[in-house]
């Protein structure tokens, strides 16, 4: 038995946010955040508007799209490191508004390779038997938690939320591999210091502190190890793959690793120049998309690989 995606839905917040709103407020140039990071503008969350809000719509489109009732569904998982609360999680939120009275719900925290990370995990329920229909949310507002006057990290950030409809299937297609790894000894190279049991009351402030390079090193070793390696579980090899749908972060860290991998580029799906980084949100909003665009079909091998904050790197391999 395998998990197998049949409905997806996706929404950003309506407020964009380009390159040259930000260098009225900040010393930078759309030339230096084009060629540095690919991103051309980002999505921003009013002030009302929480984590939850943007997984619930992501979640009813994509119960839509998979023909399936909130009554239906077993478990709700939400990757997301930017709860509406610490407790109660995003995924109780939406178990509620969404109507889904007899899943079970939580959040996994592994900051941009939160949806992975859900993703996987979801798998595990479905191939042992234990449920049946999984909804896996990726959703984050971290534009909340930037600093609008550090040029190095709010350039690199936006809102939105993706979500996927998982049911159990035994046709040949669906979830072939996964593949989760986390390097802890690195998590200092991203970190959001304050809110959590360590300093509640926010005394180191509420921003993201970011080493841009060290990170950047992580990503790119270890989107590769994980691509590599996901195919390998999966008896394929890299050129078998028809989509690769990697974290969008930065385009220089796709194209240093796709290159590498000898990847061509329309087998790669970009969509970062519009969004930014929507952290968890970002690949279940870029395989949306892709969708949307009717990039897949069916029996497409398609690979999942997200990195970030931890730091933290999951992947996920399937037969569409
Ligand atoms: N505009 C203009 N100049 C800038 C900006 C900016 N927005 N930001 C930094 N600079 C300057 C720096 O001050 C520096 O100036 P200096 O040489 O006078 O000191 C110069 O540009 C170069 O800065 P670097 O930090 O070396 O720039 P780099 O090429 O490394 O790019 C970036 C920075 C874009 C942040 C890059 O390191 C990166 O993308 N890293 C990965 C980040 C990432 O993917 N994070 C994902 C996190 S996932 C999660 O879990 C949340």
């Amino acid at each position: 038995m395998r998990a197998k995606i049949i409905g997806s839905g996706s929404v950003t917040p309506p407020k964009v946010v380009t390159n040259d709103d930000l260098a009225k407020t900040i010393a930078t140039s759309d030339e230096w955040i084009r060629t540095r990071t690919g991103i051309a503008e980002r999505r921003v969350s009013d002030e009302a508007t929480a984590t939850s809000d943007l997984a619930i719509i992501a979640a009813q489109k994509a119960l839509i799209s998979a023909n399936i009732k909130a009554e239906d569904l077993d478990l709700i998982i939400v990757g997301t490191t930017s709860p509406d609360t610490l407790f109660p999680s995003v995924a109780c939120t939406v178990q509620d508004k969404i109507g889904a009275a007899k899943a079970a719900a939580f959040d996994a925290s592994a900051a941009c390779a939160g949806f992975n990370y859900a993703l996987t995990t979801a798998c595990q329920y479905i191939e042992s038997g234990m449920y049946k229909n999984i909804l896996v949310i990726g959703a984050d507002t971290l534009t909340k938690y930037v600093d609008w006057n550090d040029r190095s990290v709010c350039i690199l950030f936006g809102d939105g939320a993706g979500a996927v409809v998982l049911t159990a299937s035994n046709d040949g297609s669906g979830i072939l591999a996964h593949w989760l790894k986390a390097e802890g000894r690195l998590g200092h190279y991203l970190v959001m210091p304050g809110g959590g049991s360590r300093d509640p009351a926010e005394k180191n402030g509420r921003f993201i502190h970011m080493d841009g390079k060290e990170v950047f090193k992580f990503a790119v070793r270890v989107l590769e190890e994980s691509i590599y390696a996901v195919t390998k579980l999966a008896d394929l090899t890299v050129a078998d793959i028809d989509l690769l749908i990697p974290h969008q972060a930065n385009s220089r860290i796709i194209d240093h690793v796709t290159k590498k991998l000898g990847l061509p580029k329309e087998k790669v799906y970009v969509n970062l120049q519009k969004y930014g980084n929507t952290s968890a949100a970002s690949i279940p909003l870029a395989l949306d998309e892709a969708l949307q665009d009717k990039r897949l079909k069916s029996g497409d091998i398609v690979v999942l690989s997200g990195f970030g904050a931890g730091l933290t790197c999951g992947a996920n391999l399937m037969r569409w």
